[in-house]
């Protein structure tokens, strides 16, 4: 390793108090680079840990892709998130999470989104059909109950209706307990047995049993299926091996997690941009209703939708769901002439960059043409990140776009939605995801489309 000699500035401590308010940490996110400069350290837990802000496209490809292994997960994942996740892909590490990666990966290929489509595009229906004109609805929480129901029903087909509820009961639980935890200056480790921990351990027995039971029953039945469950029943390493129930029930967990609620904050925040940017809805509506004319869109109409698919990125960029992603240097490393040492962290501060003058000219304006073909390309490598980068990026990534791109263009076909009159800007909510704080209260005003001639 060639000696670094780059300096990192610390962020002094009168700035690091605003970590204390849940509602300053996206302010702070945006400060640092801005007071800083594209890598800064701060001293968190008394100067126990130190952190460096990585708001620079290169920086944060030489951690997340050149230097990939000499970095693990941050805490957040690689520790709060055990009980509920286990060694699922999101929090497993090293050569296990190689191996569990390609598995995996034949479940997630472009060509298997066909069999999901079909999936989103039914329950993104039901869900419009369910939005009364004139009635208030809180998009974020419809979008979580709709992308509950598509990660529900793609993973483990239509057994999971009955259970339905129950799963989306014992998640929130057990997600309400992490958020506290994460939210809490001093996090409280999740073995303590503190009354929160208790609630939260109790959701995740009530999820294994659900999900043992589903696992059990699957490889009971005979019949082949489209599902995520499946794939992972019939997935195998290079020596022929399968995955043990264990791991077949922290990998299910981990796609019912990580596929859900950023996509519902990502599709919430789309609506509450769109509610703002009526020009823009205008836009959208006219290519829905050419194209589409009321009939329900296929994966095959995605193509001819270019529009709502750059609404949707846009969307990402303003509100990236996963808004920094955390890593644990395993061992002195530098990171573009910067000393990053064993055990420091480091925050890829994917809102810092999406926010970035210098990286997105008048950043704080939705404007999706920035991400129609030709602009697209002009975007800074590494720079628009809403999936991060390098062998740990989002294997779902494919599915997450085609998911928002479908989901939207069904929804906003048949309905528009409007912000009540006087209704204040919506704040955001940094805690697992990046959530719109209190919801995004939005009143629906049902659109008159004509229904195909038959
Ligand atoms: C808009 C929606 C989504 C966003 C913004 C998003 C974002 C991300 C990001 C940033 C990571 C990398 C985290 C890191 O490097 O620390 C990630 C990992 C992951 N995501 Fe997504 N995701 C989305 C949807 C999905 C969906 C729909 C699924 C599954 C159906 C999924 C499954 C996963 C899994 C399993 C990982 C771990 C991959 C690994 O470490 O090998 N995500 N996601």
């Amino acid at each position: 390793m060639s000696a670094p000699t780059a300096s990192i500035p610390t962020v002094p401590f009168r700035e690091m108090l605003r970590l204390r308010r849940q509602a300053d940490r996206v302010a702070m996110l945006l400060d640092v680079p801005r007071r800083h400069g594209p890598i800064a350290r701060l001293r968190i837990w008394g100067g126990l840990i130190h952190a460096h802000v990585v708001t620079d496209p290169g920086l944060a490809h030489a951690v997340l892709v050149e230097h990939a292994d000499a970095f693990m997960k941050g805490l957040g994942l690689s520790y709060f998130m055990r009980p509920l996740l286990g060694n699922g892909l999101l929090s497993n590490e090293g050569d296990p999470h190689r191996k569990q990666r390609r598995m995996m990966a034949p479940a997630f290929m472009p060509k298997r989104l066909a069999d999901y489509a079909t999936t989103i595009a039914e329950r993104s229906e039901a869900a419009q059909r369910a939005m009364p004109d004139g009635a208030r609805v809180d998009a974020s929480a419809a979008m979580m109950r709709l992308t509950l129901e598509i990660v529900g029903a793609t993973l483990f087909g239509a057994e999971v209706g009955a259970e339905a509820d129950e799963v989306h009961a014992a998640l929130t639980a057990a997600m309400d307990q992490l958020g506290r935890t994460l939210r809490a200056v001093v996090p409280i480790p999740p073995t303590w047995p503190t009354p929160g921990n208790r609630r939260g351990r109790a959701a995740v027995a009530r999820l294994d049993k659900i999900v043992y039971g589903l696992i059990e029953a699957r490889r009971r039945s005979p019949v082949e299926r489209n599902d995520f469950l499946s794939m992972l029943l019939a997935a195998r390493d290079e020596e022929g091996g399968r995955m043990d129930d264990r791991q077949v029930r922290d990998e299910a967990m981990t796609i019912f997690l990580a596929g859900h609620e950023t996509t519902a904050n990502a599709l919430a925040w789309t609506f509450y941009l769109l509610a703002k940017n009526p020009a823009a809805r205008d836009r959208l509506e006219a290519e829905l209703d050419a194209h589409l004319g009321g009939r329900t869109p296929a994966l095959a109409d995605l193509a001819k939708l270019p529009y709502a698919l750059t609404v949707f990125k846009e969307a990402m960029r303003l509100y990236p769901p996963a808004f920094v992603v955390a890593r644990r240097a395993l061992r002195d490393v530098e990171v573009g002439g910067h000393l990053v040492r064993k055990g420091e962290l480091v925050i890829v501060n994917i809102i810092g960059m999406h926010r970035s003058p210098a990286l997105f000219p008048d950043p704080e304006r939705f404007d999706p043409t920035r991400f129609a073909a030709e602009a697209e390309r002009a975007i800074p490598k590494n720079a628009f990140l809403p999936f991060g980068a390098g062998p740990r990026v989002c294997i779902g990534n494919h599915f997450a776009l085609m998911e928002g791109h479908l989901a939207l263009a069904t929804l906003a076909q048949r309905v528009r939605l409007d912000q009540p009159p006087g209704a204040p800007d919506v704040e955001m909510d940094p805690v697992v995801t990046l959530r719109p704080r209190g919801g995004v209260p939005l009143v629906v005003r049902r659109r008159p489309v004509e229904a195909p001639a038959p």
